[in-house]
């Protein structure tokens, strides 16, 4: 008896060998050919049961979202829609799924919409649209570690509670063992954090890039891949309040070299699922596909998935400096006839994702790396250039998706870093490890962070971030 998972047997040959098969009915029809699905891949294995031999009962409980273990005889399959098929001698229900009460799931049979998908994401997994997702998010994290171990780079595991903000921008999910309805407080009425558990404020992190410098600057070059997690209120198609984020960090590395690191990991990932995600790909590019068919002409996209897939592989990522970027951008048609909802005046601007997608998909129609951004609407660590003005950052712009991911090189010297924070408020004291490592060899150095999710967006073609984690966390939902 061969134990098997449904994407072994159905590239099998062993045909006349028992095999013994587990997994979830998706149909039953002709109370004959059972549609199997283990999760192992996309497709379904037909099991066909000789109903005459099989007592009523059992048959009555093949229902949809069944689970059911099948032993049987590996065939060659008579129907055009497989190769083949398993002829049932044995089965037994694990696990039934009441017809009536998988009527109100959306594991029924017809089609649901995405939000009601989301209502029920403990389902949704057994969908053929998420199973694939979920394969090939699982694939990407994988390529993401072999990627970096492959380069002799060292994982990281930076802390999830922190004492400082990396950012800056102040968007943080606080973290105390207070009682909140009586915390103890100061004389002028604040509350005490030093009775909190820690004896400070804490959060959870928003990046792990603080904590991965200090690493860099002893192992030389490492990355963390972890939770990050953000409380600003955006409701949008692109961000998540907890996310996973990858941050590479390099000793001796200047934003040149970090530019092309990104642009080679990228690259290596993509093509890593292209080739280890065939099936699912292909059906998800099928669905995208269709789903564009029902969106008016302007929002169609001009390539499909496959193709775009390919396109950002065979392609060199155009890098442009923010201060090119703002001329393309002052004399673009939408800023004219101000079609922007934010008009792009003068030099300084902060760019919002209608620009970033102008750039990529109307003007440039590839991937852009922008970098040398004003210091004004950047973090405080980014190196400061000679210019006075702009910072050595870099954003890479993807299409479809705007921001994919952000870096820089980092600002080695203790004293211009010093002045920098002076100018921020940024307490010396709350960052004084950090500091250190100006003060005990420094070094120029880089590193940047993607998005996890935008990545998995990009690779399956789903237009909502929220399709592409397990379990999303957005503003006013955190069911499951
Ligand atoms: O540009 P960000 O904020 O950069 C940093 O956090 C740096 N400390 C990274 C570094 O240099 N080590 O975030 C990096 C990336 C963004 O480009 C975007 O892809 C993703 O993280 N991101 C989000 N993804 C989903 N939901 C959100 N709310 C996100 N915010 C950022
Ligand atoms: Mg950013």
């Amino acid at each position: 008896m061969i134990q098997a998972k449904v994407a072994e047997i159905l590239e099998s040959d062993q045909f006349l060998q028992e095999h013994h098969v587990k997994g979830w009915v998706r149909s039953f029809r002709s109370n004959r050919f059972i549609a199997l699905n283990d999760g192992s891949t996309l497709k379904n294995l037909q099991c066909v049961i000789d109903f005459e031999n099989t007592d009523e009962e059992t048959i009555n409980r093949i229902n949809v979202g069944a689970a059911i273990s099948v032993k049987g005889t590996l065939k060659e399959s008579l129907g055009s829609q497989q190769r083949v098929e398993i002829e049932v001698s044995e089965i037994q229900i694990l696990g039934d799924a009441n017809p009536e009460e998988v009527k109100l799931t959306i594991l029924s049979p017809k089609k649901h919409s995405m939000e009601k998908l989301r209502e029920q994401a403990h389902l949704r997994v057994r969908t053929n649209t998420f199973g694939a997702i979920m394969r090939v998010r699982s694939k990407l994290s994988f390529a993401v570690h072999k990627y970096f171990q492959e380069k002799n780079f060292y994982h990281v595991h930076t802390p999830i509670i922190t004492g400082s903000d990396a950012e800056g921008a102040g968007e943080m999910f606080r973290v105390s063992s207070l009682d909140m309805k009586n915390p103890p407080k100061n004389e002028d009425g604040s509350i005490n954090y030093k009775e909190d558990f820690f004896g400070k404020e804490t959060n959870l992190t928003v990046s792990g890039q603080l904590e991965a410098e200090t690493f860099a600057l002893g192992l030389g070059q490492v990355y963390t891949f972890g939770p990050t997690f953000r409380a600003e209120n955006s409701n949008t198609s692109r961000h998540l309040a907890e996310f996973w984020m990858i941050e590479p960090e390099v000793a001796f590395c200047d934003l040149d070299q970090n530019m092309d690191l990104a642009e080679d990991f990228i690259k290596y990932v993509l093509r890593y699922v292209m080739e280890h995600s065939k099936d699912d790909l292909e059906f998800l590019a099928e669905r995208q596909e269709k789903e564009d068919q029902l969106k008016p002409k302007a929002e169609r996209s001009d390539m499909g998935l496959m193709e775009k897939l390919n396109f950002v592989l065979e392609n060199n990522f155009k890098r442009v400096s923010y201060t090119e970027a703002i001329e393309i951008l002052k004399n673009s048609k939408p800023n004219k006839k101000k079609k922007f909802n934010y008009i792009i005046e003068e030099w300084g601007a902060d760019l919002q994702s209608e620009h970033e997608r102008y750039l990529v998909e109307k003007h440039f129609k590839t991937p852009v790396i922008l970098f040398d951004y004003p210091a004004k609407i950047k973090a405080f660590y980014m190196r400061l250039n000679e210019d006075g003005k702009t910072v050595r950052a870099m954003d890479i712009l993807f299409p479809g998706i705007g921001e994919i991911v952000g870096g820089s090189q980092r600002e080695e010297r203790l004293d211009v870093l010093k002045e920098k924070m002076k100018e921020l408020n940024i307490p010396e004291e709350e960052l004084w490890w950090y500091l250190d490592t100006r003060k005990f060899g420094t070094c120029v150095h880089s590193g940047f962070g993607l998005g996890f999710e935008r990545l998995v967006q990009f690779t399956t073609g789903m237009g909502n971030i929220r399709d592409v984690i397990p379990f999303p966390r957005t503003p006013q939902n955190a069911e499951f």
